[in-house]
């Protein structure tokens, strides 16, 4: 088996993977909300702390559960980018320890990647090539994925999709993780009332957040009192899916073009957990005849299942990493 570790955000995560089958055998994941709540966003410095308690807890755990023998872990794997810096170093410090002391080889994972192969916890099987759209809070990606090689089709010029509901929800004075309380609100919507601007109604295959947050802002601003939140929820996570399946539709457009099919379409990331959205891009999926993939939600946010499962593949690969050398990158180097 392999063990497996994510730390590139807020959520401390271990894993245990069985390389035959890729059956998820040990799962176990702390996230932080509460504590960076009241920031309204993650907290570099408290998430990288906090993780330095997190991470040995579960590990005990972990030990708890194979009964204090660990011979059967053949490698540990790691996420080491793209993620912040402070909090990455946490889980990487705990991979090397486990490495030397253990004398296990290591394994360093793209969490991007990771997100694709959520898609396949639990299974063998693995479907490709794939496209993929990404969502998360640190991105917003169209991706053309095989086995071995990703390659970005389209990406945000500046926030991210679900970093537009967490600053959203922030302006709203509600919390963190902004995506689950604005969808919660949104599904409260009675009737419509405002509406907001899709951003990039034009042929570019690249996405924008910034224009349609801002538009949010004045409306708070516009409206003072006298405000309805459920409203604002409903249309800014309407307009938001709008451009979203606007530049979906223009990639199934452009590849239809070239006369390319697109046979499988996923959506992964934290954000694929928002149903609105699930639902807009299954109707244009289905409409072009193509299969929708989805991960389970549990799966849909980070983990560390979803790093053990990409892990078995570079294992079978012999793709690992000089504990010397291995390092951190806070931006994605490769997938
Ligand atoms: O993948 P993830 O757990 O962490 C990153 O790698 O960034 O994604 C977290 C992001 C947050 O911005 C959160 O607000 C967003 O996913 N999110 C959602 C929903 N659930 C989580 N956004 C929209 N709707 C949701 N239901
Ligand atoms: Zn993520």
């Amino acid at each position: 088996m392999i063990l497996s570790i994510e730390s590139s955000c807020d959520d401390s995560s271990l894993a245990l993977t069985q390389i035959k089958d890729c059956k998820l055998l040990f799962h176990q994941k702390i996230s932080q909300d509460e504590f960076h709540s009241n920031y309204g966003g993650i907290v570099p410095e408290i998430a990288s702390r906090l993780h330095a308690q997190r991470l040995p807890k579960i590990l005990e755990n972990l030990k708890e559960f194979l009964d204090g023998d660990l011979s059967p872990i053949k490698a540990i794997a790691v996420t080491t980018e793209p993620g912040l810096s402070v909090t990455l170093i946490e889980g990487l410090m705990m991979a090397k320890t486990l490495s030397l002391s253990l004398s296990l080889p290591l394994l360093s994972i793209n969490h991007l990647k990771g997100h694709i192969y959520s898609l396949f916890i639990n299974q063998k099987e693995s479907i490709f090539p794939l496209s993929v759209l990404l969502v998360s809070g640190g991105h917003t990606l169209i991706l053309e994925s095989t086995k071995e090689n990703v390659k970005i089709i389209a990406q945000s010029l500046d926030d991210s999709f679900g970093e537009s509901f967490d600053k959203v929800a922030k302006m709203l004075g509600l919390g963190y993780p902004g995506g689950p309380i604005i969808e919660q609100l949104a599904s409260l919507c009675k009737k419509e009332i405002y509406s907001l601007p899709t951003p990039l109604q034009n042929k570019t295959l690249a996405f924008s957040f910034s224009g349609l947050k801002n538009a949010v802002r004045l409306e708070i601003e516009k409206q003072g009192e006298a405000l309805d939140k459920h409203a604002l929820s409903y249309a800014f996570q309407k307009t938001a899916c709008t451009h979203i399946v606007q530049k979906c539709k223009r990639y199934f457009l452009d590849k239809k073009e070239k006369g390319e099919a697109i046979p499988y379409f996923a959506i992964v990331g934290g954000a694929s957990a928002n149903l609105y959205l699930r639902e807009q891009i299954e109707t244009l999926t289905q409409s072009f005849g193509s299969k929708l993939l989805l991960a389970p939600l549990e799966f849909c946010s980070d983990n560390s299942a979803m790093i053990g499962r990409v892990a078995v593949e570079e294992y079978l690969r012999g793709k690992f990493s000089d504990i010397k050398n291995l390092d951190i990158s806070p931006r994605s180097r490769e997938f």
